[in-house]
């Protein structure tokens, strides 16, 4: 079975998603971490992130692929293990400028695909999961929270790492990555409409957590 986890960034789908992977002894596929990955090596290529053929490019040559002995899998950038550098402000908002380009989504989404295929067991999380890679996928979900909310909890991770941040200037990055996933043409993120869509506003992720694997036993 395939569920997919949806939503926009800060409500907590990775840990959710990650956590009910391992309760139910399912492959995990974090599909941010393949865009983070070529945002990164976008950067590293000093490109022009509105030049969506230089984008195209690097992400042909980009050799993205997960090492599936480790649980999760790790992200390889050309064989090498990236998922340490994927998380900084500079990979993520480079992300979602790679994350508009229709021929990049092609490639990625035909990769997930191919993952799903091999991993017949997947709790796979991201912003199309349901809409566009798994449209069959068994049972779907849809995380939301209020932006004050998800910059919240953003900034209380970054406080507990050491980094010194600013509420207001999260909050405004959190809604400037917002509108660009909800307003680009093609995959823009939405609920799909057999998604069940879960408002974590006032849940803690073990109340998401108990609620999905419920609907997944039920
Ligand atoms: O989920 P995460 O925050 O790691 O995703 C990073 C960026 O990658 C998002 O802002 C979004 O633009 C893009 N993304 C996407 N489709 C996915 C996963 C991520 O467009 N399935």
């Amino acid at each position: 079975m395939i569920i997919t986890i949806d939503g926009p960034a800060g409500t907590g789908k990775s840990t959710v998603a990650q956590t009910i992977a391992e309760r139910l002894g399912f492959d995990f596929l974090d599909t941010g971490a393949m865009y983070r990955a070529i945002g990164l090596e976008a950067l590293r290529r000093q490109a022009d992130l509105e030049n969506h053929r230089e984008l195209a490019f690097i992400a042909r040559h980009a050799g993205i692929e997960f090492d599936w002995g480790h649980r999760p899998p790790i992200v390889l950038l050309k064989g090498e293990p990236v998922g340490h550098l994927l998380r900084g402000a500079e990979a993520t908002r480079a992300a979602s400028f790679v994350a508009v380009v229709p021929e990049i989504r092609d490639i990625l989404v035909r990769e997930q695909q191919r993952i799903g295929r091999n991993r017949p067991n997947l709790v796979t999380e991201g912003r199309d999961q349901g809409t566009v890679v798994f449209p069959e996928a068994g049972l779907k979900f849809f995380l939301d929270a209020t932006a004050a909310e998800r910059a919240r909890r953003r900034v209380a991770q970054l406080r507990a790492r050491g980094e010194i941040v600013d509420y207001q200037e999260i909050l405004a990055q959190i809604e400037e990555r917002d509108t660009r996933d909800r307003s680009r043409k093609v995959a823009p993120m939405k609920p799909a409409d057999d998604a069940r869509v879960i408002d974590t506003t006032a849940l803690t992720q073990q109340q998401v957590v108990e609620l999905i694997i419920s609907a997944a036993q039920g």
